[in-house]
């Protein structure tokens, strides 16, 4: 898929942070793009901010926790706007924790929006795409899939799992005409889960800004890329990955640069905050 331009996206995860810019850089594509999650209010500014941009834009309210209502979802997008080219899953939580403390509320919350709900709605458009030879299934996992992250275990296991679903479901669509991709961003600035007004993330890891991420996004999907890492700039990406392959050897060794770095500490901090109950609710900027 060389252009985007007419092409229909779902974006999940649209009404705030990331997916804001997500939806901006699709519009810069003249993609149109159909909005999910479950904030009417937020959705509606996103669609507006689309449309101010010259880009289309409609939202559908959802709680992509309702996992088996999503059949649901995907036929009511298809009715309203016709077979989906681009499927972004992009909605995503997580909860700092040391892993005793978690309930098992929030383990499957965390399971079901950033994984489960990928899976059912990709497995609902699939079918579609495959017969029409065309479409994309676009994963936004993270690094902490890619490395485990302390205090932040369950989140890093369902980005793991999204990161692997999609390695095994690209495998399986060769031929078919539909490609499979997955991004995987470290920190980002300005907006999204990690803008904690108690604790700043730690900069020796990079951090990227969100129009970055966002271009990635676009590139990997107008590239066909299979896997994407998204640190700040090259050379941070290229300092990742080489870190990264060097845990495959030796693990221990990347534990104690994470450590080096403020991973463990920034996530650490966050878990204790939350566990005070002082933690305060994110005030997203938007673009
Ligand atoms: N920000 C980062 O530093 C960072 C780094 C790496 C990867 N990522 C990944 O990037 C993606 C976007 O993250 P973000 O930083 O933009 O997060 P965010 O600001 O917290 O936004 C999360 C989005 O997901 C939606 N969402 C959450 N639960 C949902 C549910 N049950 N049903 C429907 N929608 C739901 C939210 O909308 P509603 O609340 O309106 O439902 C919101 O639009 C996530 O997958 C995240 O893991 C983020």
């Amino acid at each position: 898929m060389t252009t985007l331009t007419g092409k229909t996206v779902l974006l999940t995860g649209a009404s705030r942070g990331l997916g804001v810019y997500i939806a901006l850089a699709l519009a810069k594509e003249q993609a149109r793009v159909v909005c999910v999650s479950r904030s009417g209010a937020g959705l509606a500014q996103t669609c507006n901010a689309v449309e101010a941009a010259g880009g289309s834009a409609i939202a559908i309210p959802f709680d992509l926790c309702n996992i088996s209502q999503l059949s649901g979802l995907a036929q009511q997008a298809q009715d309203i706007v016709g077979p989906i080219d681009v499927l972004i899953n992009n909605a995503g939580i997580e909860i700092n924790s040391d892993f005793a403390n978690y309930s098992l509320a929030e383990i499957q919350s965390i399971f079901n929006t950033n994984l489960l709900a990928a899976m059912e709605l990709t497995r609902f458009l699939l079918p579609n795409m495959m017969e029409r030879g065309s479409g994309r299934i676009v994963n936004i996992a993270s690094l902490a899939g890619k490395k485990g992250v302390a205090f932040n275990s369950v989140y890093s296991a369902s980005k793991a799992g999204l990161i692997m679903w999609t390695d095994a479901l690209r495998q399986e669509l060769i031929g078919t005409g539909v490609q499979a991709t997955v991004v995987c961003p470290g920190y980002v600035s300005e907006t999204g889960m990690t803008v904690d007004p108690l604790v700043s993330a730690p900069k020796l890891a990079g951090i990227s800004a969100p129009e970055t991420v966002a271009n990635a996004i676009v590139n990997a999907i107008k590239y066909n890329k299979a896997e994407v890492i998204v640190n700040q700039n090259p050379i941070m990406e290229g300092l990742t990955k080489l870190m990264l392959s060097f845990g495959q050897i030796a693990p221990t060794s990347v534990d104690t640069i994470y450590r080096w770095l403020g991973v463990v500490k920034f996530n650490q901090r966050r878990a204790e905050n939350r566990a005070k109950q002082s933690y305060v609710a994110v005030g997203s900027k938007r673009p």
